[in-house]
This record gives structure tokens, C-alpha cells and sequence, in this order.
């Protein structure tokens, strides 16, 4: 706060007399009375006859000096409190070097989440979320409502596109060492934002209620069932024994309530962090001198993120136009399954290896080194100790090797043997 103050004082706010903390009280002057009590004193009117409470506060706005247009002024009077804060993040800058580049995909993610939360309040309008009128209603936003296919398809391939973009943002901050001190709660935070971006696409996957969507969700939440507490969780999921109309609406609150809810939350945690603490440069880039510079975040860098957005905007447009998603035929819970069952892509590496561990037992030896591996890889920063003391670690590049090697040729093998 110190430094704020004084970076607010270097702009061009002119200087001022600090101001004491809001709501500390003056100190009192040696040998004065003790001042009356909250209930004993009078509530005091000033001349106008208007109530003025007694308390202490600090001259407001001490920036009504600077130079600002009348409308600034007037919302300064108000939140002057939050200047220095402004001030602060104004400061931050973008270390410039041959990696910059994967700078730019959490942007992107970031841009893929906000055309899901504008897209999926427009699909709300018309998506009715009930065993029997959610396949007719897609099929009404499809067919019938005015681009609602066109906002049917971006919604669907932005999800897409998010989960891409989160995960490649994960992986280059993994190999840059991002997550180094002071930047652990980054990661943390990184690594849940993840896990609930695939939570969207699970409980989304139901919610078209078509023949694929629910028996890909009868085989994913059957699983668990064999861990230990996994067929309450799974009870919990389904509202039921089995993938029913309860399931549905289970998975419609998930997907429109909770899961926003939080993600807003650690979105908002994520990129506080990412402006107090500013962006990292890889480990020894400094010393060796390879940063060619540092740029402003406020506008430079969000400038060039603006240009990022544009590309993933036209090619989200071109994806959603032409290559649209199917619809399928409505869920019918006494058909036999379809051959080919298979999940959402993001899932496939795991779905291959509970194929693979096909042996008695095998899908719980699945399950725990699936965790197991989860919870490592979401604590790496409080492992990996030489690179919180800006030391190289081999060794965490290896790890990451090899789980990228892990996601991508399991995710192959599935393609191989379904097709997309
Ligand atoms: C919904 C998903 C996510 C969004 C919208 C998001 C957004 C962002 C943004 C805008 C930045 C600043 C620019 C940049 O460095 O790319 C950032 C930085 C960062 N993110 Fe994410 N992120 C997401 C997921 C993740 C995941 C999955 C991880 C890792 C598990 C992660 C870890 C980090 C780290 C460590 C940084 C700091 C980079 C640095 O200082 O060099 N984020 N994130």
C-alpha cells in the first residue's frame, strides 16, 4: 500500500497529505478528554440539517486537485479509495522474449469462456430442460429461431475451443516454470479453473438429450462406482440409480448454476494474481540477457490480445458454420446402447486407459492413478523447489513431457480406433 501511495503521487495526481486508513480514529492529543461514548453521543446535524454521523473519516477525495473530466471527478469523489490500486495495475509490464507468444492463450481462453456465458443466456431462452422437451427445443433452436443454429454451433465449438486453449495455456506455463514462487496460488488456481472447464463440457454433453449424450454419460458416470465413496458421488450425480430425467435436471443446475458460480470466482482470483504479480519470464532469461524488452500491459499487450481474440473469433465463426454438430436421434432409455460410445475428446486419454487396464480390478488401479496423478501434477509448484529458487529442473520438464506424451497418444489411439 506504501508503494502505491507513492506510485499515485508519481503520476499525475498531485500531492497530497496521506490520508489516514478509513475508519481510523485521530489520536487523541495528550491530556485531552476522553471523547463520549458511541450511545451517549448526540447524532450531530450540521447546519443544513442534514444527519452526520460521528465518525472520523479522512478528507474525501484527496485527488479533487487532478486534472480529470467532470464525470471522472465525479465517480473519483466516490471510489477514490481504489485509485492507487488502478494506479498500481497501470504499472504492470510484459516481459518481451522468444516465448512470448504462448503469453497469449490464457487470453484466449479467457475470450472462448466469456463467448460461452453470452451464448449459453441466449440458448437459455429457448432450451427447456426436461426429459421430454429438451431434444424438441434443440431441435427448435436449430431449426426454427432466428441463428439460433449459428449461436447452437459457437456455443458448442467455443467449449471446444476454451478446453484447447486452456490446455495449451497450461502446458506452456508449465514449461516456462510460470508456476514458480511467488506464483503457486496461479497454478492452483490454473489447474481447478481446468478441471471445472471439463466439468462444463460433461454436464453440457446430457443436456441436448440425444441418444449418444446419455448413454456416453451412463458409461462416464458409472466409473466411479467402483472407488471407495464413488457410488454415493455417482447416486448424488445421476438423482438416482441410473442416467434418468433427474439426471438431467441435475446436470442442467450444475451446468447453469454451480459451475459458473465458481468458475467466475477463481477466474477472478486467477487474474488478480496474474495483475499483483505481474507476468514471469522462464527461468535465467534475465540473467542471460534474452528479454529484447518489457511492454505495457495497459494498452500495448491487451491491444495485441484484442488481435488474438479477432483470430479466434473468425475461426471459431468458420468452424461453427462449416462444421456444424449434429443433433442425433432423441435418448430413449430402452434402446440398446450404440456401438462406439465414446466421450467428449478432453476425455479420451483417460477413457483409453481404462481400456487398457481391462484386467479385475483394473478400473480401480485406473481411478487411483488418475487422482493420484491430479492431485501431483495440481501441487507442482510446492514440489518442484529448484525452480522456486530460479534454478533449472530437468527433472519437472521430464514430468511434463511425459504426461503431455501420456494425453496426446492416448488421445490418438481413440481417434484411431472411433474417429472423431
Ligand atoms: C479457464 C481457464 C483459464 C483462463 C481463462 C486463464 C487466464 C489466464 C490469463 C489471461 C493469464 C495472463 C496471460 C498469460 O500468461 O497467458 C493467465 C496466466 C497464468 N495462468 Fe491461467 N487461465 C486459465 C487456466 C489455467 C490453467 C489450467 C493453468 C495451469 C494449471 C493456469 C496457470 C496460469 C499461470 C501459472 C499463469 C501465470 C503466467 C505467467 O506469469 O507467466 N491457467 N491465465
Amino acid at each position: 500500500m506504501a508503494e502505491n501511495n507513492q506510485n499515485a503521487s508519481a503520476g499525475n495526481i498531485p500531492a497530497k497529505p496521506k490520508p489516514a486508513a478509513p475508519g481510523a480514529a485521530k489520536p487523541a492529543a495528550p491530556g485531552a478528554a476522553k471523547p463520549a461514548t458511541q450511545s451517549a453521543a448526540k447524532p450531530a446535524a450540521s447546519q443544513s440539517g442534514v444527519f452526520k454521523p460521528q465518525v472520523d473519516r479522512p478528507a474525501a477525495n484527496p485527488y479533487k486537485d487532478s486534472k480529470v473530466s467532470p464525470i471522472a471527478a465525479w465517480f473519483q469523489e466516490r471510489f477514490y479509495v481504489v485509485l492507487p490500486v488502478i494506479d498500481y495495475l497501470k504499472k504492470k509490464e510484459v516481459p518481451k522474449h522468444r516465448l512470448s507468444f504462448w503469453y497469449y492463450f490464457g487470453g484466449l481462453a479467457l475470450f472462448f469462456f466469456i463467448i460461452q456465458i453470452l451464448t449459453g443466456l441466449l440458448l437459455l431462452q429457448y432450451y427447456k430442460p426436461t426429459e421430454s422437451e429438451a431434444f424438441s427445443s434443440f431441435v427448435f433452436i436449430q431449426q426454427v429461431v432466428p441463428f439460433g443454429w449459428l449461436l447452437r454451433q459457437i456455443h458448442a465449438w467455443s467449449a471446444n475451443l476454451m478446453a484447447l486453449m486452456a490446455f495449451i495455456h497450461m502446458f506452456s506455463t508449465f514449461f516456462m516454470k510460470s508456476y514458480r514462487k511467488p506464483r503457486e496460488l496461479m497454478w492452483v488456481s490454473g489447474f481447478i479453473l481446468l478441471v471445472l472447464t471439463l466439468g462444463f463440457g460433461f454436464t453440457g454433453y446430457l443436456l441436448p438429450w440425444n441418444e449418444l449424450a446419455f448413454f456416453a454419460t451412463q458409461v462416464g458416470t458409472e466409473t466411479p462406482k467402483v472407488a471407495p465413496g464413488g457410488a454415493f458421488l455417482v447416486s448424488i450425480l445421476r438423482g438416482g440409480e441410473d442416467v434418468s430425467a433427474e439426471t438431467l435436471t441435475r446436470m442442467f443446475s450444475l451446468h447453469v448454476v454451480l459451475l459458473p458460480g465458481l468458475i467466475l470466482l477463481l477466474l477472478s482470483a486467477h487474474l488478480a494474481l496474474v495483475q499483483i504479480l505481474g507476468t514471469s519470464a522462464p527461468i535465467g532469461y534475465k540473467e542471460s540477457g534474452m528479454i529484447k524488452g518489457y511492454e505495457k500491459f495497459f494498452p500495448t499487450f491487451l491491444a495485441k490480445d484484442g488481435i488474438g481474440w479477432l483470430i479466434g473469433f473468425a475461426l471459431l465463426i468458420y468452424l461453427a458454420a462449416v462444421y456444424p454438430w449434429g443433433i442425433g436421434v432423441k435418448a430413449n432409455a430402452l434402446s440398446p446402447a450404440p456401438i462406439g460410445i465414446k466421450p467428449e475428446w478432453y476425455f479420451w486419454a483417460e477413457f483409453q486407459m481404462l481400456k487398457d487396464l481391462k484386467f479385475e480390478g483394473g478400473e480401480l488401479v485406473a481411478i487411483a492413478l488418475l487422482t493420484i496423478g491430479g492431485v501431483v501434477w495440481a501441487i507442482v509448484p510446492f514440489l518442484d523447489h529448484k525452480a522456486s529458487k530460479e534454478e533449472k529442473s530437468p527433472l519437472f520438464t521430464l514430468l511434463g513431457l511425459a504426461v503431455l506424451a501420456f494425453l496426446l497418444i492416448n488421445t490418438y489411439r481413440v481417434y484411431l480406433e472411433y474417429g472423431w
